[in-house]
């Protein structure tokens, strides 16, 4: 069921790679731009919508490339501009979308922008960070590396000054209180625009802006600037894609819509932890709750929806309680913890448990949004917890059993990060050519479960309503869009779940399970019992 009228990005599901990661053409250990290409029909073969690539610019990697030296080129260990035009035709012409990182707030330390702003000061770039005599400014901003950075000011000796930074020390931030630097990233924009690139995820958008006695996020100086790049946006061109990266409260998310003026989506992080809560508990009633505190959003914006992404599992929007018991739960080892979250992959949090994998997909493929896949979580991959900061959840991509997981032809020694080889995630058993052959494999019911997805628009267009919110054993969500209805039944619990429902109001209507084909009966006036078995799920539309 195609749907029209709707901007692309509503029904999409995006998949985020990271370059480095996902396969290597020339043998030199790190994946690159030509490796990406090579495998851009398995990517489609997914069924997903859109790629979005983690930053690919020069950069000395202090941040895995959120750092960055220069805005218009490609890091020589990916490849070059070229390449990169050629990722994008080849994309298109899959039918496929691919979207990039924006990371507006901050540069490396090594761009020139920042080496001409603390040797000179008079030149223009002074201008460009935020520079101070002392280290007391803007004291009401929390730090978010908190393992690593002490303070958001660093004293640089060249300048004699300090400079402000919301992450590592090595990216200072850029100062949006400048006409010439908001100028300058428009410029940015328009270059990866103009070679045909369908959007961007917007880094890190609350910190642009300063002012003294607040947090320094969300300030509405910042969101006018936000509201400037989408003019620009809407102006200049068609059909492209602005995600916002604010790790917030949805009421604080909701103003980066902006009436439709502002962002077309932005990632609700707050539900994501609660999907591990509701099932490592057996509970709903996170979901119940955060979703309760979701505001509607206007008319053509979407939320952006995930369950693991290349960072640690953040428990920045969950409370001290909440916290604790994530990390009791899901993190007991300590070096599994990392700032305020868990540096694990999807698989292992879940026990390796398929069940558990397949429902916590469904639950995000059920709530509203638009469902972004993380690489390798649709094969179940494992982490290195014993990687520096978050590269445990970055290793190579597991193509086949071969050696370095068919991911590169280098000596292994020379790999950017090694493949997982542990005994209960080693890539001989876990990779994408064993999955392929295998129809019970997590690989081809991921397939399953996003093809039935997308070919029912009612789970990205459609309103919700929880039902049966009393039995927390189950999260029931009913969908609905037009003329269509589907139920949704999850059994977040390892015991077999009855549910009665009243759907009197769907009478007559016949029951047809989408993930089996099957057809149940009607839809009488008594309550319709379900039974579900233990972590597993159901969808139900109603003809
Ligand atoms: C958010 C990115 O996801 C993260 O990887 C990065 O370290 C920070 N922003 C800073 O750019």
């Amino acid at each position: 069921m195609a749907e029209k009228n709707h901007p692309w990005y509503m029904n999409a599901v995006f998949y985020e790679v990271h370059i480095r990661a996902f396969c290597d053409s020339d043998g030199d250990g790190k994946g690159d731009i030509q490796g990406l290409i090579s495998k851009l029909d398995y990517i489609k073969d997914l069924g997903v919508d859109c790629i979005w690539i983690l930053p690919i610019y020069p950069s000395p990697l202090r941040d895995d490339g959120y750092d960055i030296a220069d805005y218009y080129g490609v890091h020589p260990d990916y490849g070059t501009v070229d390449d990169f035009k050629q990722l994008i035709e080849e994309t298109h012409q899959r039918g496929l979308r691919i979207i990039a990182d924006l990371v507006l707030n901050h540069t490396s330390d090594q761009h020139p922008w920042f080496q001409e702003s603390r040797s000179n000061p008079e030149s223009k770039y002074r201008d460009y960070y935020v520079w101070s005599e002392t280290d007391q400014k803007y004291r009401d901003a929390r730090i978010i590396f908190l393992d690593t950075e002490k303070s958001n000011w660093t004293y640089d000796e060249k300048a004699g000054m300090y400079f402000w930074h919301r992450f590592y020390s090595s990216q200072p931030d850029l100062n949006y209180d400048n006409p010439e630097v908001r100028r300058e990233m428009r410029n940015v924009m328009d270059f990866w625009l103009e070679m045909g690139i369908d959007g961007f995820r917007a880094d890190a958008v609350p910190y642009l802006i300063e002012r003294e006695g607040t947090s320094c996020e969300n300030l509405a100086e910042t969101h006018a600037i936000l509201k400037e790049y989408r003019q620009h946006l809407d102006i200049n061109y068609e059909d492209k894609v602005l995600l916002a990266e604010a790790n917030q409260w949805p009421l604080d998310v909701w103003h980066y819509f902006g009436n439709g003026e502002e962002f077309h989506m932005g990632f609700h992080f707050p539900v994501m932890p609660r999907i591990y809560m509701a099932i490592g508990k057996g509970d709903a009633t996170p979901i119940h709750w955060i979703m309760s505190q979701t505001p509607e959003i206007p008319e053509n914006t979407q939320w952006c929806i995930f369950l693991r992404n290349h960072d640690e599992l953040t428990l920045e929007m969950v409370t001290e309680d909440e916290r604790q018991w994530m990390w009791n739960k899901f993190a007991p080892d300590p070096r599994m913890r990392l700032n305020l979250g868990i540096r694990r992959r999807l698989t292992p949090l879940l026990d390796n448990d398929p069940r558990k994998i397949l429902l916590a997909n469904a639950l995000l493929y059920s709530l509203p949004g638009a469902p972004i896949i993380y690489y390798g979580d649709e094969i179940g991959m494992g982490d290195n917890i014993w990687l520096f900061d978050r590269n445990g959840v970055r290793t190579p991509m597991q193509w086949d059993d071969s050696l370095n997981a068919g991911f590169s032809d280098a000596d292994p020694e020379d790999l950017y990060a090694p493949v997982i080889n542990s005994e209960e995630y080693s890539y001989k058993k876990v990779n994408v050519a064993s999955q392929i052959q295998d129809p019970d494999s997590i690989l081809n019911k991921m397939r399953h479960l996003i093809a039935v997805r997308k070919a029912n628009p009612v789970f990205a267009l459609g309103n919700y309503e929880f039902r049966s919110e009393e039995k927390t054993e189950c999260l029931v969500i009913l969908r609905h869009y037009k003329d269509v209805n589907v139920l949704c039944l999850m059994n977040l619990t390892d015991q077999k779940q009855t549910l009665n429902l009243d759907l009197s109001a769907l009478i007559n209507k016949r029951m047809v399970d989408l993930l089996k084909y099957e057809t149940y009966g009607m839809v009488q006036t008594d309550p319709v019992k379900f039974e579900v078995d233990p972590f597993d799920f159901a969808w139900i539309r109603f003809d």
